[in-house]
């Protein structure tokens, strides 16, 4: 069975985009099935950036000179490219940041230090990424602030049952997953936004696995605060975005302190800069916000629409061929689930597994994945995830069963 690529999508056109995709790893044709944990760059976000250290370099918002402008001029189009990515209303609600992990710290030492007292709530998921659970957990220390817990599903959706009930006048937060990176669900976070805005609650979403994989609308999600970063969105590592509505970013006091978030500065008092400027304190990844606003360039020629009909239907064709493995459980199975194929193998351990196929050339995650919570509620120590992305086929899904099928035969012999 091939996956009958959707009109609008060549994906043999999108590989050659990637230099990468040429290597051999032991020998074989690289699979690169990790795309969750980090995508790979195509040749106009590599070029961005070498382009700008070749012919641009200079510090920006300081320099009096022609590429001191230059510089400026580019990463704040990088920027605006953002703005529109998300479709968030003005260019001064997109705050650089080193990466989806950068800005939940920093709206947990902002936003979080400011409103969140001991005794107040801050409800989270049973999937979040540990970015979304220890930032939390480092300010319920400080404040005394607790944590409350949206359960999974054995399905590995969110139970959302008694949501109503989660809520409380102490209620000061709700950050939430917008797609799992164990499970590929994609929560309804539309909904859930919704209900906690009934109970004037804001929200903060954890794009970092969405935002490559589907279009992203802050203004119809209506989220107030929103992270994700560059190097899954086949931009470079380093660099990533936190979103905040407007009124909230004006209201929240500095994080990091030191040049360019300041407008004054004497030892008696600091002005600190506009927003977005405010949050971005020293000379930030000038270089990084070039080459993310390349990648955004480069996702957005593709199509959100095309990829997330091109990528889910690779993701059916996984399932199928995953599911004749013998000994292979996959695990999750949300009705509403993204790119991402987790799963064990009877008799074979996950570690062992990545390693083996990584002798064929295919590259995949084993472990935890950074959500230990979610693997103790899910009852399995580890799993093997194969993640999707723009550039895979089904043939590359036909050699990973292949592959499997040929461990297991080798491990329970
Ligand atoms: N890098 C993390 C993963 O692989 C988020 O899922």
């Amino acid at each position: 069975m091939t996956v009958s690529t959707p009109a609008k999508y060549d994906v043999e056109a999108v590989r050659a985009k990637f230099p990468i995709l040429g290597v051999t790893v032991h020998n074989k044709p690289l699979v690169y099935l990790d795309n969750a944990n980090t995508t790979q760059k195509p040749e106009s976000v590599i070029e961005a950036i070498s382009n700008f250290y070749r012919t641009t370099n200079s510090n920006i918002h300081r320099a009096s000179h022609l590429l001191g402008e230059q510089a400026t001029n580019q990463y704040e189009a990088a920027r605006k490219r953002v703005q529109r990515f998300l479709n968030a209303r003005e260019w001064e609600e997109i705050v650089f940041v080193r990466n989806a992990t950068e800005g939940v710290n920093l709206i947990a030492n902002t936003y979080g230090r400011q409103y969140i007292r001991e005794g107040d709530e801050i409800i989270l998921t049973e999937m979040e990424h540990h970015a979304n659970i220890v930032p939390w957990q480092l300010l319920c220390e400080r404040t005394g602030a607790v944590i409350k817990v949206l359960p999974v599903t054995d399905d590995g959706e969110l139970d959302l049952t008694n949501l109503y009930n989660y809520f409380t006048p102490r209620t000061k937060l709700l950050g939430i997953v917008h797609m799992s990176n164990v499970l590929g669900t994609v929560n309804p976070v539309e909904q859930i936004i919704a209900t906690a805005h009934e109970h004037g609650v804001p929200v903060l979403v954890d794009a970092a696995q969405s935002a490559y994989h589907m279009p992203i609308d802050v203004q119809a999600m209506d989220c107030d605060f929103l992270v994700f970063s560059g190097h899954k969105l086949y931009g470079p590592t380093g660099i990533g975005v936190l979103y905040t509505r407007r009124a909230l970013l004006e209201e929240m006091e500095p994080w990091q302190g030191g040049g360019d978030m300041i407008e004054s500065v004497s030892f008696a008092r600091t002005i600190y800069n506009q927003v977005p400027y405010k949050f971005e304190a020293g000379t930030p990844h000038i270089a990084g916000a070039i080459g993310l606003g390349a990648a955004v360039d480069f996702i957005q020629t593709l199509g959100m629409e095309n990829l997330r009909a091109y990528e889910n239907e690779l993701l059916q064709h996984g399932l199928a061929v995953l599911t004749n493995v013998k000994g292979l459980r996959l695990i999750g199975s949300a009705s509403n689930r993204a790119s991402v194929l987790s799963f064990t193998l009877d008799g074979v351990h996950p570690h062992d597994i990545g390693t083996f196929l990584d002798f064929d050339g295919i590259a995949i995650r084993t472990g935890q994945h950074c959500a230990h919570p979610l693997m103790q509620r899910l009852k399995v120590p580890a799993t093997a995830r194969a993640s999707l992305g723009c550039y895979n086929t089904s043939q590359e899904l036909d050699a990973l069963a292949e592959s499997l099928t040929k461990i297991r035969e080798t491990f329970v012999s």
